[in-house]
């Protein structure tokens, strides 16, 4: 039995060690057309582009929304290979000065895309830089100080600004307002889950069985970098049991060691649920009382932990709360002691 938790802390948590990241690098799909589900708004970006292409334009800034590891890192840079333009990557807390902003912009060429993750970090002076920009493709800049003050401003190139987020309730109306389309990615479906691993097992040279997919699939909280995460944990295990073969029993008994639970919550999760309903009776309770009992980030949990519990039906979000559900209880076989869930 594993107890140490930082092993299941990272199978959920977002890309932090460079190893990872170029794990990740070497598994982004390249194109649209390799790009697995998510239909809709593929369809739609593959009219966006043709259209700005047959036009020469270039193509309006776009806003991609929804929890870590669902591919929004991954369309900006297919968007920017499909237009033929370079890539700029950047992030909310990297830029802290107006001036970080005001280089990164002056350095751009004519249909470049600059990416802007967690964008919902920006401060607001850098915010305020943003919005000619975008809009007039203008940098206004103020030279000198006090009564000789002057405001100039200046032109930019045509450039794509792509922004990623996973709250997109902490964007101000101004900047939400200055994207051209605002899409929102959702889980994806188990078979679409099982295409990505399939791939994925293709580019490692990972010998894995369907019924070995369909396996890590249902457990992967139908998020691809959790599906891949899981897959590589789960070749490990089969080098040292099953001579590298992935089948249904081996993936299994890889994420039981890893404890990862037949819906695919991890201990954190359980932790979170079991919290709710052992020290607040299943609340309702507000968001910062279940992290203080935790030990837990709040951000972390309504990023990470709770959208998938509330996409299952075991969390439930009221005026006065979070709320563990039926569904809740059932899952973790704890009897309801008070009443609670009736509010629902
Ligand atoms: N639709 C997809 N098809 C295939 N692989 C995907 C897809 N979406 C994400 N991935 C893979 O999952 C990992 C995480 O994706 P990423 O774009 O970094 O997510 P996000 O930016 O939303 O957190 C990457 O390695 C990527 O290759
Ligand atoms: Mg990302």
């Amino acid at each position: 039995m594993i107890t140490n938790d930082s092993i299941e802390t990272d199978i959920i948590k977002p890309t932090t060690t460079t190893e990872e990241v170029l794990f990740e690098a070497t598994l982004r799909p390249q194109k649209l057309a390799e790009y697995v589900g998510q239909e809709k708004i593929k369809e739609n970006l593959k009219i966006l582009i043709d259209a700005a292409k047959a036009r020469k334009e270039t193509l309006e800034h776009l806003l991609f929304y929804g929890p870590p590891g669902l591919g929004k890192t991954t369309l900006a840079h297919i968007i920017s290979r499909e237009t033929g333009s370079n890539i700029k990557v950047t992030s909310g807390p990297a830029i802290e000065k107006a001036g970080d902003l005001a280089s990164l912009l002056t350095n751009l060429t004519e249909n470049d895309v600059l990416f802007i993750d967690e964008i919902h970090r920006l401060n607001k002076t850098v915010e305020e830089i943003l919005y000619p920009a975008m809009e007039d493709y203008a940098l206004d800049i103020v030279l000198g100080k006090g009564a000789g003050a002057k405001a100039v401003r200046l032109d930019l190139p045509k450039f794509t600004l792509i922004g990623a987020t996973t709250r997109i309730g902490l964007l101000s109306a101004p900047l939400r307002d200055r994207f051209g389309m605002t899409y929102r990615l959702d889980y994806y479906e188990e078979p679409e889950i099982e295409a990505i691993l399939k791939r994925t097992a293709k580019i490692l040279g990972i010998q894995i069985d369907d019924q070995g997919k369909i396996e890590i699939a249902k457990r992967s909280r139908r998020t691809p970098r959790i599906a891949n995460r899981l897959l590589k944990r789960v070749r490990d295990f089969a080098q040292v049991k099953a001579r590298g073969k992935i089948d249904r029993q081996v993936a299994d008994e890889a994420l039981s060691m890893l404890e990862v639970d037949e819906l695919g919550l991890d201990n954190n999760d359980r932790r979170i649920l079991e919290a709710l309903i052992d020290k607040f009776g299943g609340g309702p309770v507000g968001i910062s009382s279940l992290a203080a009992a935790t030990s837990e980030d709040m951000g972390t949990i309504e990023d990470i932990y709770e959208p998938y519990l509330l996409r299952l039906g075991l969390l439930a979000r009221t005026p006065k709360g979070r709320v563990a559900t039926p569904a809740a209880y059932d899952h973790l076989k704890k009897t309801p002691k008070t009443t609670a869930q009736t509010l629902l």
